[in-house]
């Protein structure tokens, strides 16, 4: 885990600069200085008042939902969605806890835990059989978030699950047995479809795949819902595709649009209303160990990723989601949306 040393300093102002939006720069005036002392405490509850929903929570589901966050295609968001939805869903009132199954380790950098070798990870859990629980970490300064964080040992592991018994549903044994109550587990995926990812999809009840607005976004997404289908008839009756998230979408080429009415033709009701704007800040924050949500949360990545968490969380007890209710302006497919633009 991060050391309070590495807390100090200018790598983690909690409101960096200069800023994109005046909105946030008004949030960081106008806010008086919370009960939290240490600057990602004030940073995480900013981003609550930012989202004008201060002491108001997401609804909690009934039971754990596992979601999935899976695509087999590299660098289409899969890591930024899922710490950034995990830290929405936790900011407002939920317990989370995200799963790293890529041994890049990419989430477990991204919520600024810390992952080198010796630390206890998910490959402990997979291969040697030890309980999630003694693995799990929670994540600095976010109230109710938690990581299981992902070594490099994992890489190994798509070949030493091979020879396991019940290598497909060790994960899924490994959450079943984990007693501490949570309302929501994100997975992240690696950008593969072996062995981690068909745990993973053993595992959850729900898949989300986050699609980049880009030329390629539909090609392999066949391959990934074969799988899907492959998992649910002979593993996992219950998995299915339950979200479509567009990500990095930039308003300002047709491209984006076209990508997106493509992906809205193609699955209706599971594409998310809200989608991602390409975001420096969503960008910069993994280096400082932040979500966007604490690292810039006026910013238009982080009111974005707390609209898809939403979004996901009203559609988990049945409301539909409203999008003229959305927060400070964040519109659909909105040009003035990307960052620079205005
Ligand atoms: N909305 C966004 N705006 C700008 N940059 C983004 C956005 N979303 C993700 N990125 C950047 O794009 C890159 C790929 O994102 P990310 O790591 O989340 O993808 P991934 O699907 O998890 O990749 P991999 O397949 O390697 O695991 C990262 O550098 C990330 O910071
Ligand atoms: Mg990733």
């Amino acid at each position: 885990m991060r050391s309070d040393a590495n807390i100090a300093g200018p790598m983690t102002d909690p409101v960096p600069g200069p800023r994109t939006e005046s909105t946030g720069a008004d949030v960081s005036r106008e806010t008086p200085p919370p009960m939290d002392d240490t600057p990602i405490g004030r940073a995480a509850q900013l981003a609550v008042e930012a989202l004008g929903r201060a002491g108001e929570g997401l609804p909690r589901p009934e039971r754990t939902r596992v979601i999935v966050v899976a695509n087999q295609k590299g660098g289409v968001g899969k890591t930024t969605t899922t710490v950034n939805l995990a830290a929405s869903l936790a900011l407002h009132g939920s317990r989370v806890l995200v799963i790293d199954l890529d041994p890049q380790g990419n989430a477990s950098t991204a919520l600024g835990i810390d992952h080198h070798a010796e630390v206890p990870s998910i490959y402990d859990v997979l291969v040697e059989s030890r309980p999630l629980a003694e693995v799990v970490q929670p994540v600095p300064d976010v109230e109710g978030l938690f990581c299981a964080p992902a070594t490099i040992d994992l890489a190994g592991a798509e070949i030493e699950l091979v020879s396991l018994v019940a290598r497909e549903s060790r994960l899924q044994r490994a959450i079943q047995a984990y007693e501490q109550p949570l309302d929501y587990i994100l997975i992240d995926c690696p950008p593969s479809l072996g062995l981690l990812t068909v745990n993973a999809m053993v595992a959850g009840q729900e898949v989300l795949i986050p699609i980049q607005c880009e030329y390629y976004a539909l090609e392999g997404l066949g391959q990934l819902l074969r799988n899907v289908d492959l998992v649910r008839g002979h593993l996992n009756p219950t998995l299915h595709v339950s979200t479509i998230l567009l990500t990095m979408y930039d308003g300002r080429t047709r491209l984006a649009s076209q990508v997106a009415d493509e992906v809205r033709a193609h699955f209706g009701d599971e594409v998310l209303r809200t989608s991602i704007p390409r975001s420096v800040r969503i960008s910069e924050a993994p280096s400082y160990g932040q979500t966007v949500l604490t690292y810039d949360p006026g910013s238009s990545g982080a009111l974005s990723y707390f609209e898809a968490a939403r979004e996901i969380a009203l559609r988990g007890v049945g409301v539909s989601y409203d999008a003229s209710q959305a927060h400070l302006g964040v519109r659909q497919n909105d040009p003035s949306m990307v960052e620079g633009v205005k």
